[in-house]
Parts: C-alpha cells; structure tokens; sequence
C-alpha cells in the first residue's frame, strides 16, 4: 500500500481549490500558508486544520521533510520566487498558470526545476476539464479527422478584479487568463508556428493592456486556429472551443453540459447533430492533483511540466507582441 500523501497549500483564495483536491485525493494537509493572516484562518477554520499548521510565511515549509507537495496559488508575479524557493529545498511543486509572466522568469522556474530533486507541474487546468479531455479522446480516436481549424475562447469578466495585481501591465489578459485557450490548441492541435493579433479596449478603464484580443495562428501542416480572450465581456465565463476536423466538428465548452458533435457518414455527408452530455467541472482540481501525485509517487514525467507552461507562455508573448506591433510574430519555443 502507498503511504498517504502529506500536501502543504499556499494561497488561501484560489488555493482553497487545491486543499479540495488533495483531501478528494486522500492526501492529509500538512501546512496551510497566506501572507494574509485573515485569510489563513478563513481556511483553516473551514477545512479545519490544526492552527500549528497554519503559516503566513512560506519558508516555514521549505525544511519540513513530511510535505510531499506543494501546491502554489499566490499572485503571478510571485510564481517565480515561491517556485525557485520550493524546489531548491527540494520539494515537489504544483504552481499554477501561468508559468510566469516573463521570459526571464520562465528561464528560472525551468533551471530551478531541471536541478532540483522535486517535480513541477503547472496547474494548466483545461487539461483536465471533462469537455476537453472527451475532445482530446476524440482527436486521438480519429473521430474527427483531420483537424484543419481549431478555436478558443477564454471570454470572462474581470470588472470586479482590475483593483488587484491582475491590473499590472506584465499581467496581460492574454497571459493571465489567455493562457487557458492557448494551451488549450497547443494541447489539442499542437504549437502555433506563428501568430497574429489585433487588440482593442473598451471596458476596462484600469487596466494597461487591451482587454479583448483575436489572434489567427498558422500550425504545421496547413491547419489553421484563433483564440479570443476577452477579460471585460459582458457574458458569463465561458471558453467555448470548436474543432473543425475533415470528418467531423466538434462544438464544446468548460460550463456548458452538452457538447454538439457532426460526424459524417461512409461519402463523406454531415450527419444530424449529436449532442454529448458531458460532467461540468471547468477547475477540476482533484483530477489535477491526482495525476501529479501519480507522477511522484511513481515517478513518471509530468505533462505539463516548467518547458511545457513555457512554451503556452511563450505564445502568448507572441500574440502580445503581433497586437502591438501590427506585424506576425513566430512564438520562441528556445527555452
Ligand atoms: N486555474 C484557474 O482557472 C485559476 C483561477 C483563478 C486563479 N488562478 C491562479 O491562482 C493564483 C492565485 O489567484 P487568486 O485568484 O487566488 O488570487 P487572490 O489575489 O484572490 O489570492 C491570492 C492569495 O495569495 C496570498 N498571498 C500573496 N502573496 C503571498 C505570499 N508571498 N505568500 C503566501 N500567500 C500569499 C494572498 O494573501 C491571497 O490570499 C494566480 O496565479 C491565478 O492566476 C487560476
């Protein structure tokens, strides 16, 4: 029998999701840490954890030798600094998107990670959004062909966020919450070989970066995409993403139940829709913890490890870079 997993969680707000995940796992909570002392207790009392296992400062963490993970869900500027730290001490690190927010910092958390004799995943949670992974069962089944054009959309309203760290200008919207349809494609139909975008701004007066941006994007072997992000929509959070295979169409989304499927028959003719009912869980969490926890104990790659959130990264970089330029721009993958 494994012995049972000891999680530490830092970050109260968001990272109340991933003490969720580790106890649906079966894992014990070793430590909780905030730097906000009042959001620290606002999650120990609720998932009751003893009060000698709360800290408002991570390094507490760094020589307890019970902790097996560490999930990280603190602003993105710090991802960088609390990444590096964790894994210099040795610890397996579960942080989450994106990766970071520029290239300097994608370089360290990924040299800290290549020396380090703890694990890193970043948490690019689409990955493990029942819609998704049934759109990725179908690609690979070969249900929809060819996949020629792929769109996502990342379309969530940030009206009551821009007062936060989410209003600095590394802080894109195309990084921040972009980064979801991003990895999105590059996990569905591979890595963009080029881009180009347009932007524009007309909800968020607080914030420095357009907050909508449509970028078109070339793949290998003449297959076609565009991403949406929108982080002042007048909408509910949605990212809907179609799949346009020679075969069949796939129309599905991370909030919505249903997915529509066209398949086509023997000479080639769409058939009637099919809908697919499928679970919503748009911050599947458990399963997210789940598959890194295998990776430790069993020592198996991860997926999604620091190359991997950089190369997602590294797209949005270029999709920035086109919108402001007004020229195309290849993502640089050299890292
Ligand atoms: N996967 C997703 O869909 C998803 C959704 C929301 C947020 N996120 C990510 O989760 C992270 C946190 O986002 P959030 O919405 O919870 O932000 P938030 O600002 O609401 O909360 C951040 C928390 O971290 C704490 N904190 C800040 N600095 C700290 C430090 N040095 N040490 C310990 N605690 C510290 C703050 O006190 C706060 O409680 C971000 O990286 C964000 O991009 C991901």
């Amino acid at each position: 029998m494994q012995k049972k997993l000891v999680a530490a969680n830092i970050g109260m707000k968001f990272g109340m999701s991933h003490i969720e995940g580790a106890l649906q796992y079966g894992a014990e909570i070793g430590a909780i840490c905030d730097s906000d002392a009042e959001n620290l207790r606002f999650a120990g009392e609720r998932y009751s954890i003893p009060p000698q296992r709360w800290h408002t400062d991570y390094r507490d963490i760094l020589n307890d030798d019970a902790i097996d993970i560490v999930t990280v869900a603190v602003p993105d500027q710090l991802h960088k600094q609390l990444s590096c730290d964790l894994l210099r001490a040795g610890k397996n690190v579960l942080c989450e998107k994106p990766l970071a927010l520029t290239r300097e910092d994608l370089m360290a958390i990924i040299n800290a990670a290549d020396a380090s004799a703890g694990k890193f995943m970043v948490g690019q949670i689409c990955r493990f959004t029942p819609a998704f992974e049934k759109a990725k069962e179908l690609i690979d089944a070969g249900t929809l062909g060819e996949i020629y054009f792929a769109e996502s959309e990342y379309a969530h309203d940030y009206m009551d966020l821009v007062d936060t760290w989410r209003a600095d200008p590394l802080r894109h919207g195309v990084i921040g919450g972009g980064c979801h349809a991003v990895d999105l494609l590059r996990w569905l139909v591979g890595d963009p070989q080029e881009v180009f975008a347009y932007g524009t701004h007309k909800l968020l007066p607080g914030v420095a970066y357009d907050d909508a941006t449509v970028a078109v994007m070339k793949f290998g072997d003449n297959v076609m995409g565009k991403v949406f992000v929108s982080t002042g929509c007048k909408r509910d959070y949605t990212m809907r993403t179609v799949l346009y295979g020679t075969k069949g169409t796939l129309i599905c989304d991370n909030t919505s139940p249903t997915m529509t499927l066209f398949t086509t028959d023997e000479t080639g003719h769409t058939q009637p829709a099919e809908t697919v009912a499928v679970e919503v869980n748009n911050h599947n969490a458990a399963r997210e913890f789940a598959v890194f926890a295998d990776a430790v104990l069993n020592d198996k790659p991860v997926a999604t490890d620091a190359r991997e959130g950089a190369r997602t990264v590294a797209v949005c970089l270029a999709i920035i870079e086109s919108s402001q330029t007004g020229k195309p721009v290849a993502p640089d993958y050299n890292f």
